[in-house]
């Protein structure tokens, strides 16, 4: 019998954790204590993926590292990739867009909600102004590879990054977009209404002609919910005069990659966002928006709630909907109470800012 059907006969969840490079190393151990703090009927086991072992032995994923991630656990909680050392960043490639690819987890999900009106730049902008998600396609794009290098280091040389759009890829996450915007409430309870598809299909017709022809078919069938359409610069451009509008936006990888950046700025910055990698049925791997952050690693400041939010979600998705709500509530309050890092605004040390969470979470 395999791991994971025998913890379910314990009725437990396995979890993966893959803290990777940089500050993964420092937040993700944070994230589990609160996990652990909850009570949530889990377990976990830590995986070694990233610079550090590739340095060492040449891994990045262990043979058959995916098949046993998604037969073994029900989830993942992963940090960050991204080394200095490594040049080439063949192992974030490998682990990080391995994972998203190999395991088809084509919905990335990325929750843009403002906790306190003091972390976002904007003026006089409050917590029910901000609080929209992205569901970015996960699989394929500019991400594939796709494209090679010809007459290289000649003055001749040619690159192309081909830009790969399925019809099933486009169409799974937009029909997973208004289902989201179907099922999903607003933070305040309030039902979500408007789904709007963001591309560049003014210049990049073929790509976004396809998009736009799947969004128009698949909006027919949810009458109830308001389609909308913003290229993706004006969007860009609307997300920091009016974050009002948005409620579901639904993109490509890369745009998807940008605008949500862009909307981590919203929330106070990168240490703020929180993610979820996911296919519907299968294990989904749970991941802070934030990289490795080398400039900060290793020096407990980084910001650890992007990912113990992104546990909140994972616990969430595992149904573990009271844990989750738990960890929320606690992070708003340190956030109302300044027990934060100093990137938005407290004292603390990524440890003492995640000890903060697991105090409360436990009482
Ligand atoms: P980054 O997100 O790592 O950091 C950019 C800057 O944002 C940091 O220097 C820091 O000032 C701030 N920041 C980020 N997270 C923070 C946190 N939790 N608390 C406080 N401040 C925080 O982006 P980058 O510098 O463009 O990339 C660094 C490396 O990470 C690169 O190798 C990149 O490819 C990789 N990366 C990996 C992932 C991932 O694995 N999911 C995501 C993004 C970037
Ligand atoms: C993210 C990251 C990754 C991406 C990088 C590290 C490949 O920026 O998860 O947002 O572009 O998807
Ligand atoms: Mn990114």
């Amino acid at each position: 019998m395999n791991a994971k059907k025998q913890a379910h006969q314990g009725t437990k969840k396995r979890i993966a954790v893959i803290p990777g490079d940089g500050i993964g190393k420092e937040v993700i151990p944070q994230a589990v204590s609160v996990i652990k703090a909850t009570g949530a009927a889990v377990e976990t086991a830590d995986f070694d993926w990233g610079a550090d072992r590739y340095l060492r032995d040449q891994t990045t994923v262990p043979p058959d590292g995916f098949t046993m991630l998604a037969r073994d656990f029900d989830a993942i909680l992963v940090g960050a990739f991204g080394d200095p050392r490594v040049k080439t960043n063949i192992h974030a490639k490998e682990i990080l867009l391995g994972m998203r690819f190999k395991m088809d987890l084509y919905a990335n999900v990325r929750p843009v909600r403002l906790l306190d009106g003091a972390l976002c730049p904007l003026k006089g902008v409050e917590p029910k102004d901000v609080d929209f998600v992205v569901l970015r396609e996960n699989t394929e794009g500019v991400y594939t590879d796709a494209g090679g290098v010809f007459k290289q280091g000649t003055p001749d040389e040619i690159a192309t990054q081909e830009d790969i759009n399925t019809r099933k890829g486009v169409e799974r996450i937009i029909r997973c977009a208004f289902e989201y915007c179907h099922k999903q409430s607003k933070l305040n309870g309030s039902p979500r209404s408007k789904v709007l598809m963001c591309d560049k299909s003014n210049a990049m017709t073929h790509a976004g002609g396809l998009w736009q022809r799947v969004f128009k078919e698949v909006s027919a069938e949810y009458p109830k919910i308001t389609a909308q359409h913003m290229y993706v610069d004006a969007l860009c451009m609307q997300m920091v005069r009016d974050p009002r509008q948005f409620d579901v936006i639904v993109t490509n990888n890369m745009f998807g990659d940008i605008i949500t950046d862009l909307a981590a700025g919203l929330q106070g910055g990168l240490g703020m966002a929180a993610s979820g990698n996911i296919h519907p049925g299968r294990t989904s791997m749970f991941e802070p928006v934030h990289g490795s952050a080398p400039p900060i690693a290793g020096k407990n400041e980084a910001n650890p709630f992007g990912a113990i939010l992104t546990a909140a979600m994972m616990l969430r998705h595992l149904e573990f909907k009271k844990e989750s709500d738990k960890i929320e509530a606690a992070v708003l309050e340190a956030v109302r109470h300044k027990k934060t890092t100093q990137d938005i605004g407290g004292v603390l040390g990524t440890k003492e800012a995640g000890e903060w969470i697991v105090r409360r979470v436990s009482e």
